[in-house]
């Protein structure tokens, strides 16, 4: 099934804020630099967004490729990119309707990017990609979260403030979010908003949602078998701070 390529939620005023709020963020480049060597090259990373990961493997000197549907997303990327003087192949599209020109030795998408894919059936045909996109031996790892404190507290969900980001100049991003749950559907619906405060006063308002599918470990390592994917294994981990401990599955392709 082919999509239609779109932005989704990474679009809007506030993507130029995003490396501002994911500042502190680094156990996930600390964990996908230390899983992934010079050896493992060639890498593509999906979901690469602004690049926060793929740069810090091009300047290990890793070739690392980056895919994403936000084109806002990969504009900062590029950017970038020519800052430090670095080269990539950056592909703007969705993981589901991408055909690549050579297969990877490795292919990661990294802090729950995956769980984005909105739809089981979706994520199936995602894994079946992945695995064909990868050379004979090559690997995928991922890292998957499930929303467990919320879940259990089952409480009727009310606005909370998350991230928030300020600059030199006195401007302020505040993002505040809203969550519901399809326990059935094993689907988080976050409703975000990002306000932005200059000079003193709310400047701009965004507003949208991003639907967030989970998986349990078995169910994960089965769908990873039934793409095709040998040797699954699982750790659990820290990667973000929002996501509590995750679990990182690497898969290989025989
Ligand atoms: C939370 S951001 C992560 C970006 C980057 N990996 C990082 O850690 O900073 C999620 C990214 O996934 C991308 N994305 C979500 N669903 C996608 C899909 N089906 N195909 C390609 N990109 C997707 C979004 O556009 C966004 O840039």
């Amino acid at each position: 099934m082919k999509k239609q390529n779109s932005d989704g939620h990474y679009s809007g005023f506030w993507i130029d804020w995003y490396d501002d709020l994911l500042k502190d963020e680094t156990k996930d480049i600390e964990l996908y630099t230390n899983l992934i060597t010079v050896d493992d090259g060639s890498v593509l990373e999906l979901a690469c967004g602004t690049g926060r990961l793929l740069i810090e493997f091009l300047k290990k000197g890793i070739a690392c490729d980056g895919l994403d549907m936000s084109a806002p997303m990969l504009d900062i990327c590029r950017k970038k990119l020519t800052a430090k003087n670095l080269q990539s192949n950056l592909y703007h599209a969705n993981i589901l309707s991408f055909d690549f020109p050579n297969p990877y030795k490795t292919i990661f998408i990294s802090g729950g990017s995956f769980q984005l894919i909105p739809s089981f059936d979706e994520a199936i045909e995602g894994l079946k990609k992945i695995y064909d996109s990868l050379e004979d031996g090559g690997k995928f790892i991922c890292d998957l979260w499930i929303p467990w404190d919320e879940i259990i507290a089952n409480e009727q969900s009310t606005w909370k403030v998350g991230r928030v980001s300020e600059r030199e100049d006195g401007s302020k991003l505040i993002v505040s979010y809203f969550k519901h749950f399809n326990h059935e559907q094993q689907m988080q619906t976050g409703e975000f908003k990002y306000e932005l405060y200059h000079n003193g006063g709310l400047a701009k308002t965004h507003i949208d949602n991003i639907k967030l599918k989970w998986y349990g470990i078995d169910e994960f390592k089965l769908m990873l078998k039934n793409a095709g994917f040998v040797n699954v294994t699982s750790t659990k981990q820290q990667v973000m701070t929002s996501h509590g401990v995750s679990t990182v599955y690497i898969a290989e392709k025989h």
